[in-house]
């Protein structure tokens, strides 16, 4: 279909577009609200003194539950016990937000400090754990003890914090009837109706929650936007007046969850041909203190440890360590990113190992047409992968590169160059089948004009701009005479969280739905005036759910995915062997969008995630400090890419003819899959690490921070110095 802008392009860049804060000026009355926060990671709360404080919220003000658990209710809005350095114990309304700040200081806590868990290795060790091991086997991995390539190795896998501009933020309202109504910026805003009611102790009918867009979420409100949005409306419920949560960026840093830091443990046997005979993979995520959404993202990490290969024989286990952190929650790829790195770090030790070029490997262990998944799936057109393969090693003259990079190494002896090229296969669908589906309201009025409303939320993918373009399409009018709606619970209802990349997929097609039976209710009419007159609705509901999908998550086994994604990605860097920094020189995109409903959104997100993956693999280092506090809680501390960082040549391109029958329009989830093209980056920079040595493998834990590949280079210089003294 047409490459149009952004629908909120213009009001992004001027400035125009309103965000959920934006809406303060609204709410005269209102009160701001700021949290009394633990000094400690892990702490019991003996009593909590308000010192005089007025308007302190506490454990003794909720009429309901206590609690703003999603998955599980494990999340007390007011602890007893702490169990994150920061973790608010209580909040305090005033005012201003300073007097809200002023009296948060005043109140109170006394506290009797606990031992902290804060690595994934002393959770091991201390068996803390926030759910049963998890555990998928094919085939018969007693194989690896007799191939003629095995190897061992361990994996240290950072998180990341989402950054998104806008931070967590909501204000709460009563409405005129007994309700109340929260404005939140959340991409779910069932649930956060779902955890207001749970928390107020009243029906879901009573709460309505509306997102008018987010400044970027990325995963992180999926589920965190809730508490925030619990303690505005807790706050409006006892005060009666308006209330507003929102964080500045140190204390959103400090509070909110991250991508999960992974640890992962590996054996694995090859033949000499680069074949993988099989793999043993123990995954080990960082699930801070509480559940949240650890479970799913565990499982689609240990479904996405084959990237885009055949795993003949397949031991994986997943483990959610508890340690006294913040609680990591979804991000982009949602566990995927985690998974995927483990692969494709075997896949270059194996390739060095046995002396081959790490793209033959790779390609030798692409899925072939009638292979099954670790997990049970047929996997659809595998052949598209070898497909976007030649096609994107022709476009980006990956060969004679390849040359040129080698005899660039030859006489250079400061700087190496590196080259790698990746694939990238990504299941689509929410792994929990349930969640595959969606509901729409279309209207429209006896002047023609439309409203659409679905259950999915803007947060800048471009969802409004993509469902706009349906609706224009299906009723054929033109895009001007429809408005798509701010979402709310009480157009539609039960939603999804906007997640998994599937928004366009299921409240597109939600979308169509409602639109045909319009079309169809409207054709023996010369127009809608007529269709009025002779009482026909001129409204109509629509509904999804994606069919043919059904896995059992007590053996992850089954088919989760509706399709997969596919791409891959070449990438050229530059180090420099005195810092360890490097320079992206060039990098080639090619991705299966099947056929774009909105090319220009598809390049955005497709040039966003991978520069968001470039991020989390190379520069965006996340520390804590020994007594469990976020080290790096600004964008001083937290490097994140920017103009900077992008590569000197970027090129994107989307495989043709590739519409996908059993998707709206033919076209393909974009949100999450192109993150996971960055990992020809990491593989990249790790080729430019070998060429300072004699070759074979070369260990990089992620992030590869100028530090690491400083360090990494030093080691591959180790071995070539020893192998100097070898031969002379
Ligand atoms: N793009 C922008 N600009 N901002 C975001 O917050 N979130 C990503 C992706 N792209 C995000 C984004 C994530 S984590 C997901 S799951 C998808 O968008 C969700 O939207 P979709 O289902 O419409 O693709
Ligand atoms: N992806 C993203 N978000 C989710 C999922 C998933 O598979 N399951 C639950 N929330
Ligand atoms: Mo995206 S991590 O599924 O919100």
């Amino acid at each position: 279909m047409k490459a149009i802008p952004h629908e909120s392009a213009n009001a992004h860049v001027t400035g125009a577009a309103l965000y959920t804060d934006d809406l303060c000026g609204r709410f005269p009355d209102l009160l701001h609200a700021w949290p009394v926060t633990s000094p400690h990671a892990h702490a019991r709360v003996v009593r909590i003194s308000t010192n005089g404080v007025p308007n302190v919220l506490t454990a003794a003000d909720v009429p309901g539950e206590n609690d703003s658990g999603s998955v599980q209710h494990d999340e007390p809005l007011f602890p007893d016990e702490v169990m994150y350095h920061q973790q608010p114990v209580a909040w305090v309304l005033a005012d201003t937000l300073e007097a809200a700040r002023a009296g948060a200081a005043a109140v109170r806590v006394e506290y009797e400090p606990l031992p902290a868990i804060l690595t994934i290795e002393d959770a091991i060790a201390a068996e803390s754990f926030l759910a049963k091991p998890l555990n998928i086997t094919r085939g018969e991995t007693s194989l690896i003890d007799s191939t003629p390539l095995r190897f061992s190795g361990e994996l240290k896998i950072g998180g990341q914090e989402h950054f998104y501009l806008e931070t967590q933020c909501a204000i709460a309202s009563l409405d005129e009837n007994g309700g109340i109504v929260v404005q939140s910026s959340t991409q779910h805003p069932t649930e956060t109706q779902d955890i207001v009611a749970r928390v107020l102790g009243i029906p879901w009918n009573r709460v309505t929650v509306e997102c008018i867009r987010m400044g970027g979420a990325f995963g992180g409100k999926e589920v965190q936007a809730n508490p925030f949005a619990a303690v505005a409306a807790l706050g409006a419920w006892k005060t009666k007046r308006p209330v507003r949560v929102r964080l500045p960026r140190a204390l959103d840093m400090a509070l909110t969850g991250k991508r999960h830091p992974f640890l992962a443990r590996y054996e694995a046997g090859f033949r000499r041909d680069g074949r993988l005979e099989g793999v043993r993979i123990a995954l080990y995520s960082d699930g801070g203190w509480s559940l949240d959404l650890s479970g799913p993202v565990i499982a689609r990490a240990m479904f996405h440890v084959d990237n885009a290969y055949l795993l003949p024989a397949a031991e994986i286990t997943g483990q959610i360590c508890r340690t006294h952190k913040t609680s990591q929650t979804a991000f982009r790829g949602f566990g995927g990113p985690q998974g995927m790195i483990v692969i494709e770090e075997i896949m270059d030790q194996a390739a060095r190992r046995l002396g081959l070029a790490p793209d033959l490997v790779r390609e030798r262990n692409f899925y072939r047409e009638g292979d099954v998944t670790h997990y049970g799936q047929t996997v659809k057109h595998p052949g598209r992968m070898q497909t976007i393969w030649d096609q994107l090693k022709t476009t980006s003259s990956f060969e004679s590169r390849r040359e040129a990079t080698n005899a660039f190494n030859a006489s250079h002896r400061h700087t190496k160059r590196g080259l790698a090229i990746t694939p990238m296969k990504f299941g689509i669908s929410f792994t929990a089948t349930f969640m595959n589906q969606a509901g729409a309201l279309v209207i429209i009025y006896r002047d023609g004009s439309v409203q659409v409303n679905h259950g999915g939320t803007e947060m800048g993918q471009g969802l409004h701009t993509k469902i706009g373009q349906i609706a224009s399409d299906a009723l054929e009018i033109p895009l001007d005479r429809i408005r798509v709606m701010p979402t709310r619970t009480d157009k539609i209802p039960n939603t999804s969280a906007t997640a998994a990349s599937a928004s366009t997929d299921l409240n597109g097609a939600a979308v169509l739905d409602a639109c045909m039976q319009l079309k169809a209710r409207l054709a023996p009419f010369p127009d809608i005036a007529a269709a009025y007159r002779a009482r026909v609705p001129l409204f109509a509901q629509g509904f999804y759910r994606t069919p043919g999908i059904a896995y059992d998550p007590a053996t992850l086994t089954g088919k989760p995915f509706h399709y997969y994604a596919w791409g891959a990605a070449v990438s050229e860097v530059e180090i420099d062997l005195f810092t360890g920094d490097f320079r992206l020189l060039r990098v080639d995109l090619l991705e299966d969008v099947g056929s774009s409903v909105s090319p220009l959104i598809d390049r955005g997100q497709i040039e966003g995630g991978f520069m968001q993956g470039l991020g989390w693999l190379t520069i965006e280092e996340l520390l804590w400090d020994a007594q469990g506090r976020v080290a790096t809680n600004g964008a001083s501390t937290y490097k994140l890419p920017s103009w900077s960082e992008l590569p000197e040549i970027f090129n994107v391109a989307f495989l043709e003819r590739a519409a996908d029958p059993d998707v709206i329009f033919g076209s393909k989830a974009v949100g999450e899959p192109p993150l996971m093209l960055a990992l020809s980056v990491r593989e990249a920079i790790r080729d430019a690490i070998a060429a300072c040595g004699p070759g074979g493998p070369v260990a990089l834990p992620s992030p590869a921070t100028p530090e690491q590949i400083f360090f990494a280079i030093q080691q591959v210089r180790v071995a070539e110095i020893a192998e100097a003294a070898l031969i002379s």
